[in-house]
């Protein structure tokens, strides 16, 4: 069946880069004859029905614009099954052939369960946790990773003036990705994650050792949900006499204007999922791995490399 009119929508966690995969999707759709509807705010606006149009114009200078100009929510209501055979009905009132969904691991979730219902569905990985199985990488994670890296240069420049430790938490949800990709280009001498658990005594010690040594400053990346930093804070001074101060870098990763690297993965992964609608392939993962973009379907054993490697470089060379 040829594939006439699309949905796209934007769903969870934005992430830089989401606006240039619209738009590679867009102007890719009105180059095979297809015509793209975007839907306002993830899958809460697919069930209010909150379709809009696409003009070429209207992802005109959205490329270098970080957030997503379709809006996204988290929609916990979509994990009951009613709620998808409803936002199903309005795909097919819509006469929406076919939808690309654009997100996260919990917007991969609704996907394939929309696919188990027999829409058809892409699903174009998008978020700054890289948490996404068989893929190397998410649009979002590079411009997310030069922000944390950029906040670690210039906390490390107070912490040497001030010959103090300084604690910086990432996001990542339950990956460490950030953390440790992060750690490694801002020199970290601990990067604590869910992998390596939080070993208090191992880092006081090695902490008074670098001290006795005439270390006068040390950064430490952690993933956010592992423990109050600002308490770790004062435990490190209490049991170091390490000045420590936390910052929480919060927010402020998930904005910008994304870099150059995701602006290209996704404007490739963007064209590669209308490319796949037009060879009538569906129901999968448009995903990188090697620097090749290919399609992975949704059912498809997942195989996300955990980085021990990462873990070995950080001791070797901290
Ligand atoms: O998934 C992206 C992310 O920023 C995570 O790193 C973080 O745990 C979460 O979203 C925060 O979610 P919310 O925007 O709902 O507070």
């Amino acid at each position: 069946m040829h594939i006439k009119k699309i949905g796209i929508l934007t769903s969870g966690g934005d992430a830089p880069g989401m606006n240039a995969a619209i738009r590679a999707i867009v102007r890719t759709s009105f180059y095979y004859n297809i015509t793209p509807y975007g839907i306002s705010n993830g899958y809460r606006g697919l069930l209010n029905n909150e379709f809009i149009k696409l003009q070429r114009s209207s992802v005109s200078n959205i490329l270098s614009k970080g957030g997503t100009i379709l809006g996204s929510a988290r929609l916990e209501e979509f994990k009951q099954e009613e709620t998808r055979i409803k936002a199903k009905e309005i795909l097919l009132k819509n006469k929406i052939d076919a939808l690309i969904t654009i997100g996260g691991d919990g917007t991969l979730q609704g996907a394939k369960l929309l696919s188990d219902l027999g829409v058809k569905v892409i699903f174009i990985p998008a978020t700054i946790d890289n948490d996404v199985s068989n893929t190397d990488y998410t649009i979002g994670f590079s411009t997310a990773l030069n922000t944390v890296v950029d906040a670690i240069d210039k906390l490390r420049d107070t912490a040497e003036s001030h010959q103090r430790c300084s604690i910086i938490e990432t996001m990542g949800r339950d990956k460490a990705d950030l953390a440790l990709y992060a750690g490694i280009c801002g020199g970290a001498e601990f990067v604590i994650t869910k992998d390596t658990g939080l070993n208090k005594k191992e880092i006081f010690e090695s902490l008074r050792e670098k001290r006795l040594q005439g270390r006068e400053h040390a950064i430490i990346v952690i993933s956010e949900k592992i423990t109050n930093v600002y308490d770790l804070a004062k435990e490190i001074e209490k049991e170091t006499l390490f000045e420590t101060r936390a910052t929480v870098l919060g927010y402020v990763q998930r904005g910008g204007s994304p870099s150059p690297e995701d602006r290209i993965l996704a404007s490739r992964m963007g064209t590669f999922s209308i490319e796949l609608l037009q060879k009538n392939i569906y129901n999968c993962i448009v995903s990188i791995k090697n620097n090749n973009i290919l399609n992975i379907g949704f059912n498809e054993e997942t195989d996300k490399i955990i980085l021990n490697k990462f873990y070995e470089l950080i001791e070797k060379i901290r």
